[in-house]
């Protein structure tokens, strides 16, 4: 598997660093309330897992699973609800954490459908940011990095659903998909 990488990116402590830098923001900023920790699945599994760690508050924990991508390295415009939040987020503050936010666009699907569910605030913790892909205007208020427009896998992050427990960030090799 690790043949398959181009790349290493960020490697674990790096990733480790990231999620003690953003875990400590997120409790002062959100000292004193109780906010809703909104995972989603499949990608983000081991960033909530790490960051959680990091944040020193009474934190409920859910998850969310959308899919986007069908298998290729390209978003679908199409994005769909597969297994839906099993509790209510009216008047939450809810903090979504992400894999990765690439062109928006189910950044842009989860905070509309969280805000017509009323949800009192929504921010994003993404552990990946990939502005250079971006098609609609949208920010995650927490970053853990800033990535190049290339396909990338390891840490949670997929291709065809491999690569996800590579325990470091890398660009994967482009003869594995073209
Ligand atoms: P967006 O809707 O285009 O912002 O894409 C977000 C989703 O696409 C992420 O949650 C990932 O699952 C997936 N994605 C985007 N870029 C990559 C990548 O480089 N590697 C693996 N998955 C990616
Ligand atoms: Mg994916």
């Amino acid at each position: 598997m690790n043949n398959d990488i181009e790349e290493i990116l960020f490697d674990q402590q790096q990733i480790h660093e990231a999620a003690v830098r953003l875990g400590q923001r997120i409790t002062e900023d959100y000292a004193g309330q109780k906010p809703l920790v909104l995972s989603v699945l499949k990608g983000a599994y081991l960033w909530t897992a790490d960051l959680i760690r990091e944040i020193d508050l009474y934190v409920d924990l859910e998850f969310i699973k959308i899919s986007s991508y069908h298998g290729g390295v390209t978003s679908s415009n199409e994005i769909q609800l597969v297994t839906d939040v099993q509790s209510d987020v009216k008047d939450r503050d809810v903090l979504i954490l992400e894999d990765i936010v690439d062109t928006g666009q189910s950044l842009q699907f989860l905070k509309d459908l969280l805000k017509d569910r009323g949800a009192h605030s929504v921010q994003v913790a993404t552990f990946l940011d990939k502005k250079e892909g971006r098609k609609i205007e949208i920010d995650a208020d927490y970053v853990g990095f800033d990535v190049r427009n290339e396909f990338v896998v390891g840490y949670g992050l997929d291709y065809a659903d491999l690569y996800r427990n590579l325990p470091y960030v890398g660009i994967l090799k482009k003869d594995i998909y073209s």
